[in-house]
């Protein structure tokens, strides 16, 4: 009964005092309540700050991607460039197949053959190890008394023209001689010189090594009727010949004038039709040009 005693004395005091101890506990949790949210608002701000941090970054690599993408112009640019060089790619393959076949077809010995275009009366020297890469028949009906001519295989074709051409204009060729190895002409040279003596022999027959019939190119042509005679030069044939032969590529070696042999109108040697033309047209003699001028053409001389 005293506890209650007390407490109604003291009944304001005790009111006093529960009031201070709930203002105390109210000021504590709103402190606790205001840190808190203090504590919450700056996790807002990081967090917000991150994300525009994000969104930047995002935006950036977005830019980025956006420059690096190709447009469908782009696509199409670098499909049709792709194709471009791949056709062009196709197309060297395709000359260099062709070029691959041509190799083939002449033997490289002849095309590359340093000898075809060389001056051998008296300046060059074939030796008796040279023979032409190959060597055919004419066609025994273009050659005199239907013998057996060889030719140097490339030249064959360019020959056959030329007569062909020349029947169609009523013109014979007939082929008196053609390829005469390094002992052919040895022996040759030597039967000349027993009947002519050396004097006279070396006036229309080459030494072995010297003539330009070892080459397989050269062939000496007579009309059937004149033979090899310097009379040979007031034929049909030899007039069509001076107005055609360098159309197929041949030339006559020893003009009048020249200083290694007699003329000899029947003796028409194979350099390519570029440079037949060539002296053709500007009436010059293959002995008095140049060994550099004339190599330019060794490289064309079966187009
Ligand atoms: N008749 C020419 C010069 C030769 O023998 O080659
Ligand atoms: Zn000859």
């Amino acid at each position: 009964m005293n506890k209650f005693k007390f407490f109604k004395e003291n009944k304001v005091r005790v009111y006093e005092i529960l009031l201070i101890v709930v203002a105390v506990l109210c000021i504590y949790f709103y402190k606790i309540n205001l840190d808190y949210r203090a504590q919450n608002l700056s996790v807002i701000n990081e967090s917000n700050l991150l994300k525009k941090n994000l969104d930047e970054i995002n935006q950036k690599y977005v830019d980025i991607v956006n420059k690096i993408e190709v447009t469908e112009q782009d696509k199409i640019y670098l499909y049709n460039s792709l194709n471009g060089v791949l056709s062009d790619y196709s197309g060297l393959m395709k000359d260099y197949d062709t070029k691959l076949k041509e190799v083939g077809t002449l033997s490289k010995a002849v095309y590359y053959d340093d000898e075809l275009l060389k001056k051998y009366s008296k300046y060059y020297f074939l030796n008796e190890n040279y023979t032409p890469s190959s060597t055919v028949l004419i066609n025994p009906a273009y050659t005199l008394n239907n013998k057996e001519v060889n030719i140097l295989t490339e030249v064959k074709p360019k020959l056959e023209s030329m007569i062909f051409a020349a029947s169609s204009s009523d013109v014979k060729i007939i082929v008196h001689s053609g390829y005469r190895s390094f002992a052919e002409q040895k022996g040759l040279k030597s039967a000349y010189t027993r009947t002519y003596g050396i004097t006279k022999s070396n006036q229309f027959s080459a030494d072995q090594g010297y003539s330009e019939h070892q080459l397989g190119t050269t062939v000496d042509i007579t009309d059937g009727k004149s033979g090899l005679s310097i009379s040979f030069d007031k034929t049909k044939t030899f007039e069509w010949l001076q107005n055609n032969a360098h159309k197929y590529g041949f030339i006559l070696s020893y003009n009048k004038n020249n200083v290694y042999y007699q003329y000899e109108p029947w003796h028409w040697r194979y350099v390519g039709v570029e440079l037949a033309t060539y002296m053709h047209d500007n009436n010059l003699n293959f002995y008095d040009i140049d060994q550099n001028k004339i190599d330019e053409y060794k490289t064309k001389i079966f187009d």
